[in-house]
């Protein structure tokens, strides 16, 4: 038994060693004790947006509810959401997509990863994960019994994934490539150049890549409405499980609902364990949720168009901080600013940003040890709180 731990604690499974808990949370437990003492905070600590689900996704959950949808969903999810999710991503890949067998509606993309890893990693089996990247696939990676194993990117490539580096970390263990565009923390997008080198590395391999797509409408490139697909390359479709969700496109991130997109053999693997897992989502928000794809999406254009406006007031303020340099994001709703010219680690600067200046940012190093020197900005706040943070935070680094 461990030195000062319980004979309970001492039950606990050795997989609760590879898993921390999480650095995020840390810091909504310390804003939340300072707001109580009556402090002005700066919410950029936030990974979720600031607007409320539009109305008419709401109306038709609640006409579900109405109609007595009380009971189980079918495992894979109502027909008429994975009707609209397969159209959705047909129109989005190009690619064909059966809403019968290649769709399953998922309790948030995180179910969608964790359970991509259940159904692939035995253990030992090895996970890349881009660093700096959002900690859930490494946990989940570790749940599942896998190796994570941080590829790192960099800031002067604006944190593209490079396939040399990607394939210096490949090893016959590895199973899963997990590539996130656009990316939290860092906003970065993969080109369709990149996209196609991270390909041809998986069929070379044989490896599953898990795609994350969460924030594809988030996207402020003038090429196309929706950052690419690794997905739509030749090869792909049977390897690529998509996981994408409502939480960030239609702020339901309450309402727990994302989905997976796969091969049809693929996604009979999911379904295996995903039987196990949570069953099935709550069938009215389904219902709600299929609105939402197949109804008016003037909200998501107008909240994309918003995110794009306080995007420039972050970046072009921050560029005019001394000492504060800032890859462009182009995606998703953070910019992940190198702050490491002052001194101070990431945790060091984000306890410093907050207990000093009411500034509540992410230390980078959060997510994954490339991010150490960096902060993560969520600017899903005003834009009148983009303009006062980036005030606070000229003035507190000038005072370092
Ligand atoms: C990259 C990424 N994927 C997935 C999620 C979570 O999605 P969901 O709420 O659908 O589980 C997040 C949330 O921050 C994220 O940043």
């Amino acid at each position: 038994m461990k030195e000062n731990q319980s004979r309970i604690g001492n039950l606990g499974a050795q997989r609760l060693n590879e898993i921390a808990f999480s650095g995020i949370r840390k810091v909504f437990d310390t804003v939340r004790k300072l707001e109580s003492d009556g402090r002005d905070i700066i919410h950029w600590q936030i990974g979720r947006t600031d607007f409320d689900t539009p109305g008419h996704i709401k109306a038709a959950a609640i006409d579900s509810l109405n109609r007595g949808d009380v009971h189980y969903a079918p495992n894979r999810g109502v027909p008429a959401l994975r009707k609209a999710i397969a159209e959705q991503t047909a129109r989005e890949t190009g690619i064909d997509v059966a809403e019968d067998g290649q769709v399953i509606v998922m309790t948030g993309a995180n179910e969608g990863v964790l359970v991509s890893m259940l159904a692939f990693l035995n253990p030992g089996d090895e996970v890349l994960i881009p660093s700096p990247n959002w900690p859930h696939y490494k946990a989940c990676a570790s749940i599942a019994g896998g190796v994570p194993v941080e590829v790192d990117t960099k800031e002067e490539d604006r944190f593209a994934l490079s396939a040399e580096r990607v394939a210096e970390h490949i090893t016959p263990r590895t199973k899963i490539l997990c590539v996130t565009s656009p990316g939290n923390p860092t906003g970065c997008v993969q080109t369709k150049e990149t996209l196609q080198a991270l390909a041809n590395l998986a069929i070379e391999h044989n490896l599953i890549v898990v795609s994350d797509e969460i924030y594809n409408r988030i996207y402020f490139g003038d090429d196309a409405r929706t950052a690419a697909s690794i997905y739509s390359i030749p090869g792909m479709q049977e390897r690529t499980i998509i996981v994408n969700g409502f939480s960030k496109t239609y702020s339901m991130d309450g309402w727990r609902l994302g989905w997976t997109v796969a091969s049809p053999e693929v996604t009979l693997m999911l379904l295996k364990i995903r039987q196990y897992t949570t069953v099935c989502v709550s069938t009215f928000s389904q219902h709600g949720a299929a609105v939402g794809l197949t109804g008016d999406q003037a909200p998501v254009e107008e909240r994309v168009a918003a995110f794009a406006e306080r995007r420039s007031i972050i970046v072009e303020g921050l560029r005019s901080i001394p000492g504060v340099s800032v890859a462009e994001p182009l995606g998703a709703f953070y910019a992940f600013p190198n702050i490491g010219s002052f001194g101070k680690s990431s945790e060091e600067m984000a306890d410093y940003l907050l207990q000093e200046h009411g500034i509540a940012a992410v230390a980078g190093n959060v997510f994954g040890s490339a991010g150490e020197g960096f902060i993560r900005i969520a600017y899903s706040c005003s834009t009148d709180d983009c303009r006062r943070g980036i005030e606070r935070m000229a003035k507190a680094l000038a005072s370092l």
